[in-house]
């Protein structure tokens, strides 16, 4: 296995740049065994003393559906060279096919993590948290126009148990 664990600490990179840009996968156990789905909004920081990621997804997600079943997620980070495996899981559903094997992602799970062997960066995340984002709570006005269909994410707060770095 090409991966060494490494503290929340040691990540070095920019958490802006690598949500923003580079875009990450997230992918959570399915009964056909993982499904890779693209993010670019998120985070991570501390709460409850804990370190944690932040996904916002929305309740159409095939992603949502798993999450809604699956006790854990893993947030994994990729080289420019697989940009069009991250387009290609952010533009089909994996309620249509094996995406992962479309994009020639090469899956792996340990300690029951599921992720892709082409990663730079894994976050092992169990759930701790989710609650849904509510217009009443729109501060700013241009919020609502993201949310042209209504459909607000839900929010999850992931506990990073573990992050994996490529050797
Ligand atoms: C760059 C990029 C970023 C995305 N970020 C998100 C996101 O943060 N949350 C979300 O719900 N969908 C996001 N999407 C859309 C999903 O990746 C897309 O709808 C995907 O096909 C859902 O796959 P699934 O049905 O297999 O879960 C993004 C798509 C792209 C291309």
């Amino acid at each position: 296995m090409p991966f060494t664990v490494i503290s929340p600490n040691e990540i070095t990179s920019n958490p802006f740049s690598m949500l923003h840009q580079q875009w990450a996968l997230v992918t959570a156990r399915s009964p056909q065994g993982a499904n890779p789905m693209t993010v670019s909004w998120g985070g991570v920081g501390i709460i409850w003393n804990k370190p944690v990621a932040t996904i916002y997804i929305r309740p159409q997600r095939y992603t949502h559906q798993l999450l809604e079943e699956e006790d854990t997620f893993t947030i994994s980070f990729y080289p420019e060279s697989c940009r069009d495996a991250l387009k290609l899981c952010g533009s089909k559903s994996g309620r249509e096919m094996d995406k992962a094997a479309a994009a020639g992602l090469t899956p792996v799970e340990q300690d029951g993590f599921c992720f892709y062997e082409e990663a730079e960066l894994v976050l092992c995340c169990k759930k701790i948290y989710k609650d849904t984002i509510k217009p009443e709570g729109f501060l700013s006005p241009d919020i609502a126009g993201n949310y042209p269909a209504k459909d607000y994410h839900d929010i999850y707060l992931g506990e990073i148990v573990q992050v994996l770095k490529k050797a």
